[in-house]
This record gives structure tokens, sequence and C-alpha cells, in this order.
């Protein structure tokens, strides 16, 4: 690895993500640096375009399960190219859907949406929806998480513009009551559960509440905050009630690299959405990276002049790949997060 370590690399360690104890030290080689690995607690990296999820090319198809844990956080993707023939509710996770590329609308038991690149769409437990790609092909990546998700920027105002960025799903007085429909219940586990019931359920009335469950918010309408000169850590602008999912935005902003960094409770996934900058050896769009709680990484430098978009979830699940999803991804170094250097390519 081609770090100058003269002067020591800064190792961080940290509990409670960024809001915990925390140690410094430095260490007299490259930290992140191993020669080889076996076992699954390792750090990975897939181009969403390598990994087919089943709805692509089967309608009845559910989103391909990208990541399991043992607290029922999960990562899923879907690029569907036809509509959902039946509605779905999960029973046990919220879900928030990232349209990484595509336009997709979204039918569900509070109202409508469609929702572009970039948008976050946020559908909580036992809210039924049914979604489908408006303009050709679509693709997104899904957090399930068991606990509640909510918009948690650290101050009231300036993040988020919740009022005009914040778009909540509105009835569509067009869908009509219709014929049997197949309503799908889902648990954690991906069981699921078939009913049918004789009208469509997303055929609605009238908003009696003024609160709406579902929403959508863009990556790049959400700020970033930076500490001039040296970055610090990045904010969280939503998170889980019970604490086991925290997003953050990741996209490019100014600053220095941060230290090699341990984080004691939770996994680190990013997703690099876009360019035109590089986020380290990440240049496809659609790159996922999975850095495993307890591994040590450093990550590519932020401050990129020309700019990229990526987002960043920890997780206190400890998340494992699926087969298919090992199938199509590759051992990470954990400098750049490139291929590491151990594949013979
Ligand atoms: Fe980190």
């Amino acid at each position: 690895m081609s770090v100058d370590t003269t002067a020591g690399v800064p190792q961080l360690w940290t509990r409670e993500g960024f809001n915990g104890p925390v140690s410094v030290v430095t260490r007299r080689s490259y930290a992140p640096d191993f020669l080889a690995v076996e076992g699954g607690h390792v750090p990975r990296r897939s181009v969403l375009e390598s990994l087919v999820p089943r709805d692509q090319a089967d309608a009845a198809a559910l989103p391909t399960v990208v990541a399991t844990s043992k607290i029922g956080v999960r990562l899923l993707t879907s690029a569907r190219s036809a509509p959902m023939p039946f509605t779905v509710r999960n029973v046990e996770a919220d879900e928030l859907h990232f349209i990484q590329s595509g336009q997709v609308r979204f039918d569900t038991d509070v109202g409508s949406l469609v929702a572009d690149e970039g948008d976050f769409v946020c559908i909580p437990r036992s809210v039924a929806y049914r979604y489908a790609p408006t303009k050709g092909a679509m693709r997104s990546v899904i957090l399930e998480c068991p606990s509640a998700l909510s918009l948690t920027p650290p101050g009231p105002l300036g993040m988020i513009n919740f009022g005009r960025d914040v778009q909540p799903a509105k009835i569509d007085a067009e869908i009509a009551p219709g014929g049997p429909t197949k309503l799908l219940l889902k648990t954690a586990d991906g069981e699921v559960t078939t009913y049918l019931v004789p009208h469509d359920p997303l055929a609605l009335g009238l908003q009696l509440s003024s609160s709406v469950p579902v929403w959508k918010l863009n990556l790049q309408k959400i700020q970033s905050l930076t500490y001039e000169p040296h970055g610090g850590p990045p904010s969280m602008f939503l998170s889980s009630r019970d604490g086991e999912a925290l997003l953050f935005n990741l996209s490019s902003r100014s600053g220095g690299r941060a230290p090699a960094h341990v984080n004691a409770d939770f996994d680190e996934v990013i997703l690099y959405v876009r360019g035109p900058g590089a986020y380290g050896a990440c240049t496809e769009p659609g790159t996922l990276t999975l850095v495993p709680k307890g591994v040590i990484h450093h990550g590519p430098i932020e401050s990129v002049p020309e700019g990229y978009q990526a987002w960043l979830l920890e997780t206190r699940a400890t998340l494992r790949f699926t087969p298919e999803a090992i199938e199509a991804s590759e051992l990470m170094e954990t400098g750049s997060y490139g291929r590491h250097p151990s594949i013979v390519a």
C-alpha cells in the first residue's frame, strides 16, 4: 500500500459509532493491510450490475436478499422490468428503498408517490405497497430494519428542508377497487403468507390524518456537514428507534482524509451512487462495500473537487452476504476500497 507512514497513520477506535469512548494511536505500519484471510467476517465489494435480482426477469419474484443478520436487519436489491403483480406488507420490518437508477411508482396503504434516481423511499412496517418501473429498467437497494426508521438530523433546521424536500405519499383516487388481489405478508426471515382479498387494498378514499408515514427524500437534498479544516465524522440524517441502523450522507465534502478506523459496534455499508468523481477505488455507479465491525479500515478521501454521491449505513447487525451476493462480489482491501491484491486477476 503506497501510504506514507513515517509520521504514523492515526488509528481511531470508537464505541457507539462516533458517540461513545474513543482511542487514538499511531501505528508504525499501515494498519488496514492484510495479506490473506479465511472466514466470513471479511470486507467485500460488489457492483450492483453484477448482482442480477430474480425480480428482473420474473415479475412474480420478490427482491433478492444481499445480506442477512441475526437481528433482522437485511439488505436486498430489486431490478424490476414489470410492475409487481401483487401487493406486499412487511409485518416485521421498516423498509427504506434507495432508487439507484430509473423511476419507480410506489402505491401504498397511505398513498402513492413517484421516486426518481437518488430518492430514499421509507415504507414503515405493516404498510402494504407495490411498485412498478415507469421508464423501463430500475435498480434499488432496500434496507429492512425491525425498529422504526425516522429522519433524525442533528439540528432542527438546515440539514434537511422538511417542508420542501420530504415529500409524503398522496392518495391517488384513480386506483379502483377492482377485483381479487394477492396480498403477501412478509416476515423478517423472508417467510411469505399469501392472502387473496376481494379488492385492491390500495384503492383509497380520503386522507384523514395530517401525518403520512410514507415519504421520499433525495440524497442530494441532504446537506453534508464538515468540520473545517479537517473534516471530522459524517453526520447522521436517519436512524432506527433502537439504534441498530444509522444512515449518513457520505457524498464528497471538504476536509482531510479520515484516520484508520476500528468501528467497535457497527458494520459499515457504503453505496457509491455515482460520480463524476471517484470515491477512492469506487468508480462504477452502484458500488456496494461492506466493512464488518472490528475490521480496520482507512477508506478513501472524501474531498473530491469534481464531486460524487454516496451514503453510509452503520448497523449494529453483523451482516453476512448471501451465497449469491458472495458470488457476485469480491474481497476488498480497506485502504481505498478496491479489489484486494490477493485476488489474481
Ligand atoms: Fe469507519
